[in-house]
């Protein structure tokens, strides 16, 4: 479904609206960050709130197979194929941006793309290496009993230390925001709240998967993830 470009607004002073970020992509990011910073608070609470910090990491779970979808038949600069760029275009980008005359893109820039990319598989792997993991007290994953104490042990291990990099990734993901805001006097945030972006560029306006497509597909990640887990 072609999205339409909002006009309305197109009288000199402030340029056409366009809906970038659709509903589900946004709803996705902010159920994320609300999840992930529940999972950190459980995670270095321990004791009893271990028992949310299960739950909270099988929602990101279920969000992170609907994004995974998401990024396949969802709207267009949602998609993977969207804004996962060849070398040759995030090092140009790179370069320009250095240079201060980076191009602005409708939806994530070459940079960002890989950021976005890097940020959803290392939440994947934390969230799956969290099924086996255990604390040597009583919280243990789902999935424990199908690996050997030692391979859980080992499981476990890489779990605290890819906490690391996740806080690395969200805090490089944090700097950009404020550095396009701060220096190229860009807003990502708002668009990534309603969705929309003033755009003076040449681009059409991105195609718009509809709403029911999205609630079918979490319904099915949500089945997917709790058969996995029950
Ligand atoms: C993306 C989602 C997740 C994040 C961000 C996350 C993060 C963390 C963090 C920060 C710790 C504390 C490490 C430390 O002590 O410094 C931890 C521990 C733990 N997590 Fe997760 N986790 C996630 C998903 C899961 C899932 C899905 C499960 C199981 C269902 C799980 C089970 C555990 C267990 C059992 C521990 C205790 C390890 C220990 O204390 O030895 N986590 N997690
Ligand atoms: C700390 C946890 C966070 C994680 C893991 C995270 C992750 C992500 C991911 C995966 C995307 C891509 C969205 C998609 O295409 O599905 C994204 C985009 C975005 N996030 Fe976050 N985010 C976090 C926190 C925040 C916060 C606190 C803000 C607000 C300051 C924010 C602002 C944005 C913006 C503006 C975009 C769109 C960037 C663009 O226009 O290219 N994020 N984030």
């Amino acid at each position: 479904m072609k999205n339409k470009v909002d006009t309305s607004s197109d009288d000199g002073q402030c340029p056409p609206a366009i809906l970038v970020w659709d509903l589900p992509t946004r709803l996705f990011h902010w159920l994320l960050v609300a999840l992930l910073t529940a999972s950190f608070v459980t995670a270095k609470s321990g004791g009893n709130a271990m028992q949310y910090h299960e739950w909270s990491g099988i929602m990101i779970l279920a969000l992170l197979v609907f994004r995974t979808i998401w990024g396949f038949v969802g709207s267009q600069p949602s998609r993977f194929r969207d804004f996962v760029k060849g070398p040759t275009a995030v090092w140009r980008y790179a370069i320009a941006l250095v240079k201060g005359n980076a191009a602005r893109y409708l939806g994530h820039n070459p940079l960002g793309g890989w950021s976005v990319l890097a940020m959803l598989l290392v939440l994947l792997l934390q969230a799956c290496l969290g099924l086996f993991a255990n604390d040597d007290i009583v919280t243990e994953g789902p999935l424990y009993l199908w690996v050997s104490k030692r391979t859980s042990d080992w499981l476990t291990g890489i779990h605290k230390l890819n906490q690391y990099v996740i806080m690395v990734l969200a805090a490089v993901h944090l700097l950009a925001v404020l550095y396009y805001f701060f220096v190229k006097h860009e807003n990502l945030l708002k668009p990534m709240i309603t969705g929309i972006k003033h755009w003076t560029g040449n681009d059409t306006a991105p195609a718009i998967t509809p709403i029911w497509l999205a609630a079918a597909f979490a319904v099915v990640s949500g089945c997917v993830v709790y058969l996995l887990v029950y």
